[in-house]
Parts: structure tokens; sequence; C-alpha cells
């Protein structure tokens, strides 16, 4: 109900009265105040003026489940969403909702991370209020081998989210860096639950940094708002993403990932690059040519020989 009074309130063009917000929500007068001691509680500023209604003044810059809801329009990511104030990692908290059994699409988003996780055990800052920091559970029917489609999916959908709502064009360092100008804005974080060979669920982690200052960015990450030299509503940025990642979702799920490779050749900050990966087994130079079909890197090293690599970290030399 939230949702529609603040719709109602967005829509409105000056004041709205509690007789017309009653009537068309069917709900007494009494019960329409009561909601909007909800809303300011959580950081509306409402104007309320005898004879004329309540306007909306200004909205909190929170992360608030049916703010992130209203107008979203998704049928799958973020059907449900969970926020909290504060999260050790939104990757655990997935995972506990997967293993209840939650709806393919929950996503778990927090303010702040106290223990957020990257890959390869890396930490990822998450100071309170600046990012977008959130999990999702995926349920698809794909093998484990061609798991990495959702990496490389998730990767597009986060590259075009942020070229709608921008005018930076990031991107992406394979396997899931989202780069400008060669600095990390966004990390990807792909965890999953099988049993024998059977993917029971997948959780994508997404680490966004929109609002974050400079002085809060480690050395070589970068920010939405230091990049375009403005701030940026993070609802607005979550719902785009939310949006382009229910998208190429649906054509993973349709068997068009081929599609979804041709995005990421486009987007690609790796591809004809000479590369250096290090993985658990050793240390391999060359160019990167091409991906897979599963979305694998493949690389030709100076002899000739076409290597490929599933995992590993990637470093761009020129
Ligand atoms: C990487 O680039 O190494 C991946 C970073 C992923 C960070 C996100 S933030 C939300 C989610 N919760 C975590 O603990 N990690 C992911």
């Amino acid at each position: 109900m939230q949702e529609r009074i603040i719709q109602f309130l967005k829509e409105s063009d000056g004041y709205i009265s509690g007789e017309e917000m009653s009537q068309r929500l069917k709900m007494s007068r009494a019960a329409i105040w009561k909601y909007m001691q909800d809303l300011r509680a959580d950081g509306y500023e409402i104007a309320a003026v005898p004879h004329l209604g309540y306007q909306l003044v200004a909205c909190p810059d929170k992360l608030l489940s049916y703010e992130i809801q209203s107008g979203l329009n998704t049928k799958i990511i973020g059907k449900d969403i969970v926020v909290m104030d504060m999260a050790a990692s939104t990757m655990d908290e997935a995972f506990r909702l997967g293993m209840e059994g939650c709806s393919e699409g929950t996503v778990v988003c927090a303010e702040a991370q106290s223990k957020g996780r990257g890959r390869l055990g890396r930490a990822w800052t998450s100071p309170k209020g600046k990012g977008l920091y959130f999990s999702f559970v995926l349920r698809p029917s794909l093998p484990l081998n061609q798991l990495a489609q959702l990496t490389l999916m998730s990767a597009v959908a986060l590259a075009e989210a942020i070229e709608g709502v921008s005018d930076l064009k990031p991107l992406i360092k394979w396997p899931n860096d989202i780069l400008l100008d060669g600095r990390k804005l966004a990390g990807i974080l792909t965890e999953l639950r099988a049993e024998s060979d059977q993917v029971k669920f997948v959780v994508v982690g997404i680490g966004l940094n929109v609002n974050t200052s400079a002085h809060q960015l480690v050395p070589g990450a970068a920010s939405l708002k230091v990049a375009a030299d403005r701030g940026f509503d993070r609802v607005q940025v979550f719902q785009s993403i939310l949006r382009s990642l229910e998208k190429w979702y649906v054509k993973l799920l349709g068997h068009e990932f081929v599609l979804v490779m041709e995005e990421w050749k486009m987007r690609s900050a790796t591809l004809k690059k000479r590369v250096r990966i290090t993985d658990p087994t050793g240390i391999i130079e060359g160019e990167a040519v091409d991906l897979d079909e599963d979305g694998a890197l493949l690389i030709r090293k100076d002899n000739g020989l076409i290597i490929k690599k599933t995992a590993g970290d990637v470093f761009l030399l020129r």
C-alpha cells in the first residue's frame, strides 16, 4: 500500500486531498493519515495543509522495498525484495533464503555490509548508503559447466543499465568486472548450491559504487558519482539494473546466450588485448582472442596454442 500512496503523491501535481486519496484507494482518511506517518518515519518529507491535502516534498536517500518495486514491472527479478540496513554479506542472506525455498529472482540488498566479499577471497568495501550491494537467487536449469553464462549475462545487464542512467560507457573485463577508464566500478560474484552435479540454485551478488566519494574508494576503484561528477538516485539506478537483468536472463532462459555473448563482446575491455591470467594452476600470457560458447576466455599464447580459461584473474597488459 505504501507503494501506491507514494505513486499517488509522485504523480499528483501539487497537493492531493485526503478525501480524493481515500476514495481512490478505498480506505478511510484516518488510515491514509496513518500511512503518511509511516512514510515520514521512513524519511519522506510530506507537507500536510488543511483543506488542501498532502504534497510530497522530498524522498529519502534510502533503499525501501516499496520504492524499488514501484513501477519496476519485472516478473522474476525483484518480485520479492528484502532490504537490510546492515548485513554481514547479502550473499549469505540470499543463500539462506535460497535454502528456505524462496522464489526465483528474490533480491536481498543492504545499505551497508560488514563482511562484503568479492572473488578470490577479496573484500568488497561497502560504505553505508553510498552504493548498491545486493544478491539475487536464480534457479536456472543449466548444467554446472554453463554457469559462467550467468556471470556474463549479469555483466552485460549491469553495463547496459549503467549506460541507461548516465552518459558513461562502462566496459567489461573478463569475466565480471565493470570498468570505467580502467578503474573498477562494479563487481559480480556468482556462487551456487549444487547437489550431485545438479544446480539447486545460484546466488549472484553485485556491488556497484554509486555515490561513493573519492576518499571512500579503494585504490583503482571508480564510482558513478566521481566519474559523472554528480550524485545519482540509487533507487533509479537499482531499478534500471533489475530490469536489465530480467531482460537478459529471459534471453538466456530462451536459449539465446549467443545474444548475450554478442553484447558482451561489444562491451569487452579484454578481447584483442594482451593479457596475463593467474589462477591456482599458474600464469599464462597471450592475446585474448574470443569467448567460447560457454563463456570461457580463449587465449592465444605466443607459440600459437589456444588455451581455454574458465576462471582466473585477468591483467590487461596492453
Ligand atoms: C568482485 O568483483 O570480486 C565481486 C564483488 C561482489 C560484491 C557484491 S556486494 C553484494 C554481494 N555481497 C557480497 O558480499 N558480495 C557481493
